[in-house]
């Protein structure tokens, strides 16, 4: 099995390089599944019905969250109706949405994508590894999934290996979204686990996390409250990782994908 995963789509950048790429590159690379973090995907700013529905006609399987998750109101409502739409499972009982959800392929796999968020140097939350494990006991890979993807939302980069190797051997991948930038330690773990512990963002990486950089910068110098940050402008860069997932469901390659103006490119050389 074929599976792209994109890190946090960062407002408009975002969303058109993932719009104009991602229809072109499902074809090109035959894949069988697209997971894509769209917790930024409004302004910069959680995601709406109609950027869901966007990020789902370009090819999106599925779309997870994060933090950001509710930034947008009408989150609260919609994510009902949209099954394809995760947030974090480990929001305590009674949000809206659900922590995980199956997708099937067109050759009929099924794969189970789960979100969690992490709780270093983020709000507390309930714990992701209980979380994570409530979901794949319910749905274990090689049973009831083909293939299980976790997005594990965190600013930690301990928090996201440390989840890594809890999950190794027990789903096909495991990687870090919300630092918006992409991590050069995507590997095969040890019991055939793919890894990487941020998948960067789609967006405008001439930027500050994909803001306009000014009032970032003066935030920082200043200390003083100042206009709202903005989504920066320029041209977006694709960025995540693909993997080749084995018929047992764990993986047999990974490559990072860069695909834009700012950052050096990097191609899964195995599907060209
Ligand atoms: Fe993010
Ligand atoms: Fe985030």
């Amino acid at each position: 099995m074929r599976l792209l995963f994109l890190g946090d789509v960062v407002g408009r950048p975002g969303r058109v390089a993932v719009i104009e790429q991602l229809p072109g590159l499902r074809e090109r690379w035959r894949l069988d599944c697209v997971v894509v973090n769209g917790e930024n995907a409004a302004g910069g700013f959680g995601i709406s019905e109609s950027i869901c529905d966007e990020l789902i006609g370009a090819g999106a399987d599925a779309v997870t969250l994060g933090n950001h998750s509710f930034d947008q109101r009408e989150a609260m409502v919609f994510i009902a109706r949209q099954p394809r739409l995760v947030r974090p499972a480990n929001y305590p009982p009674g949000t809206p949405g659900r922590g995980a959800t199956v997708i099937e392929t067109r050759d009929g796999a099924r794969v189970l994508v789960v979100n969690v968020m992490g709780r270093v140097f983020l709000d507390p939350m309930d714990d992701p590894f209980a979380a994570v494990e409530r979901e794949i006991s319910a749905c274990p890979l090689g049973a009831a999934a083909d293939a299980v993807v976790v997005d594990v939302h965190a600013e930690a980069t301990s928090e996201k290996q440390a989840m890594g190797h809890y999950l190794d051997g027990r789903v096909s991948l495991v990687v870090g979204t919300h630092t918006h930038t992409p991590t050069a330690d995507h590997r095969i773990l040890p019991g055939g686990t793919a890894y990487m512990s941020d998948a960067g963002m789609c967006g405008d990486y001439d930027s500050v996390i994909g803001m306009q950089k000014h009032e970032p910068i003066r935030r920082m110098i200043q200390k003083t409250p100042g206009s709202r940050w903005e989504v920066a402008t320029g041209e977006g860069t694709l960025s995540g990782l693909a993997v080749e997932i084995g018929g047992n469901g764990l993986a047999t390659k990974v490559a990072a994908v860069r695909l834009g103006p700012n950052l050096e490119e990097s191609r899964p050389t195995f599907w060209e």
